[in-house]
């Protein structure tokens, strides 16, 4: 993955003593490179040398697979492309290791890449003297190892289990929430195209954490009983509010999740634009955004699916009922974005049949 580091963060002012030190040259180090030291060329790990004016003067092949425009990389100041990505604590420690010493001139943490067009990275980093033998080293060596995607697996592979449980239970298919998870992440995708203050929220992560918790938004009926869930013909009233409880069940189910969207989504996909939803009649944008988005998509499934209280309906009908409810069950600005992608919508069903 490639990620332009854009943000900068304000450090305090770099030591005149150090600044006027001398640099030591690209050359240097390359000769120190080839040397007994040669690995961090060829490392499959992203690999910056930086001095202790805390300049970059040297990225490796592997930096170009992490950031663009690596090859520009030489000559900036280190916190001025990865400050914001280290947060100002770490970055003073890391200034202060350089400096001063302490821990064998070396540093071991973590840092956070982000912008709104890729997905973040966690990356470990690990900060330690280029020479290990001098007792002031002059430069160090700055190593990055990429973590984002063993540790999605194992947090997501926890709520996928929950996920198999909870599918045990309730009668929609399996096909329906791999469905709800494509059409919540294409309407996304198509938010985050027109962008601007109403959807500035919509970023990659976004995106990419839509495409995998729209799913999760029924979790809930795993505490609704039976004989509830499966009762063929109407429900009464007390039964009605047992199965309303399932927003909240899944809401406290989710609520370990490290992202807010999870919680968000399970408790209020079926709130509905002008308050009359449930479970507490929210309103308009009071609804997060992620559950207005998966409720479209919810209940378009819905509407396509056979169930066995109801035929399947066909494309054109089910957006005829989703336009007709908007500024009622939806809101109507996402109403209009759907209009322009409903033909992705019925790919999406197509192509996922139950
Ligand atoms: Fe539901
Ligand atoms: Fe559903």
């Amino acid at each position: 993955m490639n990620y332009i580091i854009e943000e900068e963060l304000e450090l305090a002012e770099e030591p005149e003593e150090v600044l006027n030190s001398a640099d030591t040259s690209l050359q240097e180090v390359e000769q120190i490179l080839s040397s007994s030291h040669s690995p961090f060329k060829t490392s499959i790990f992203p690999v910056l040398i930086i001095n202790r004016q805390l300049r970059i003067i040297y990225a490796n092949e592997a930096c170009k697979h992490m950031f663009m425009g690596f090859k520009n990389l030489p000559g900036k100041y280190f916190f001025d492309l990865f400050g914001k990505a280290f947060g100002i604590e770490d970055a003073r420690k890391i200034r202060d290791t350089i400096l001063n010493g302490g821990n064998g001139f070396s540093w071991k943490g973590t840092a956070h890449l982000k912008t709104r067009d890729t997905v973040s990275v966690q990356i470990r980093v690990y900060i330690f003297p280029l020479e290990m033998d001098l007792s002031a080293p002059s430069d160090f060596v700055v190593m990055f190892d990429d973590f984002t995607e063993e540790n999605k697996k194992l947090l997501r592979s926890v709520f996928l289990s929950l996920l198999e449980a909870s599918k045990l239970k309730d009668n929609d298919t399996g096909k329906h929430i791999i469905r709800v998870n494509e059409y919540s992440k294409r309407f996304s995708q198509e938010l985050f195209k027109i962008g601007g203050e109403a959807y500035k929220r919509i970023d990659a992560d976004f995106i990419d954490n839509i495409g995998f918790l729209a799913a999760m938004h029924d979790v809930g009926k795993i505490g609704t009983p039976d004989d509830i869930l499966n009762k063929e013909g109407p429900l009464s009233d007390w039964e009605w509010a047992v199965m309303r409880e399932h927003t909240k069940n899944g809401a406290f189910i989710l609520s370990t999740y490290p992202n807010p969207m999870a919680k968000e989504i399970a408790l209020s996909h079926h709130e509905k634009w002008n308050g009359a939803g449930y479970p507490f009649r929210l309103e308009g944008d009071m609804i997060p955004l992620a559950a207005r988005i998966v409720t479209i998509a919810d209940v378009y499934d819905a509407l396509r699916m056979e169930r066995s209280y109801k035929p399947s309906i066909n494309h054109e009908v089910s957006i005829q009922k989703i336009f007709e409810s908007s500024g009622t069950h939806f809101d109507p600005n996402l109403v209009d974005v759907f209009k322009n992608i409903t033909n992705d919508f019925k790919k999406i069903y197509d192509n996922n049949k139950d």
